[in-house]
């Protein structure tokens, strides 16, 4: 009886540790094949309407809200974010079942340095932060509230530094951030001051989770500026090793949609590689 329950234990070890092997084996292959691109967006419909059958371009998706309301059609991961205070009731059920739907990050506040949306001191919001999202450190990678691309005195990167001082144990390990500006250079630029923000702070991931020019900000006026932009933009973020997310405002009609239908820059964003 000793001896058979040892060979037992002993085919159950080989066979243990071929599945470590195969799957240690896939881990990196995985990592490598992984996107940037992400949708935000408000309607789940426009999502599927864009991405359609050419989802190999966009790897994730965000509704600025802790539940996704619609099931995706397509096999993209949905990150919850914790908007801000009015959010704080329902949060704990919604980012439950968002990780256990398969999503393993979460978003911080949006824009909490700006009045006009999740308005914020950094003390309330790294007190919020460590009761809200800090919990969930083990079971999902967490990203820092976003900020705005204000250069204000107190506002965007300003205010990250103050909420990362009292946030240091907050488990952020990616800095998020908005952008709108004129140019391509100008964006570069933006995200070489937010690449130093976070190595300051032992922070080696960048997501750009809102980014698009700022004529562009209540739907695209000009679809060949447009266009140019985008072309040009997205090989580069693509090739930046710090930026590991990135999401262009955004999935709705104006933007990179028209009448419920992928447009010109919709199709731009979900096909270009690089
Ligand atoms: C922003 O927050 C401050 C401090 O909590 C509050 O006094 C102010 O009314 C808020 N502003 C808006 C526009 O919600």
């Amino acid at each position: 009886m000793f001896m058979i329950a040892k060979v037992v234990i002993l085919v159950s070890c080989m066979v243990t540790s071929v599945r470590t092997m195969l799957l240690s084996d896939n881990v990196p292959r995985l990592q490598q094949v992984s996107k940037k691109r992400g949708i935000a967006y408000n309607a789940a419909c426009l999502v599927d309407a864009l991405v359609n059958k050419k989802a190999d371009m966009v790897s994730w998706t965000y509704n600025w809200d802790s539940k996704a309301n619609n099931e995706m059609l397509l096999d993209l991961e949905y990150v919850p974010m914790l908007w801000g205070k009015k959010d704080f009731s329902g949060w704990r059920t919604a980012v439950e079942k968002a990780l256990s739907g398969g999503s393993s990050h979460i978003l911080g506040f949006n824009e909490p340095d700006l009045m006009s949306q999740a308005n914020m001191s950094y003390s309330d919001a790294a007190k919020y932060y460590k009761e809200f999202i800090t919990p969930y450190a083990a079971r999902a990678q967490l990203i820092s509230p976003a900020v705005s691309s204000s250069t204000i005195k107190g506002l965007g990167l300003d205010w990250f530094e103050c909420f990362i001082r009292d946030c240091k144990d907050c488990s952020i390990s990616g800095l998020a951030v908005h952008w709108y500006g004129n140019s391509v250079d100008e964006l570069k630029s933006f995200v070489s001051d937010v690449i130093s923000t976070a190595s300051a702070h032992g922070i080696s991931e960048i997501w750009l989770t809102e980014f698009a020019l700022i004529s562009d900000t209540n739907g695209v006026s000009d679809e060949t500026k447009t266009a140019k932009f985008l072309n040009e933009v997205l090989p580069w973020l693509d090739s930046q090793p710090e930026i590991t997310r990135y999401a262009y405002f955004y999935c709705a009609n104006g933007y990179l949609v028209t009448n419920d239908a992928e447009n010109l820059i919709g199709e731009i964003y979900i096909s270009s590689s690089s």
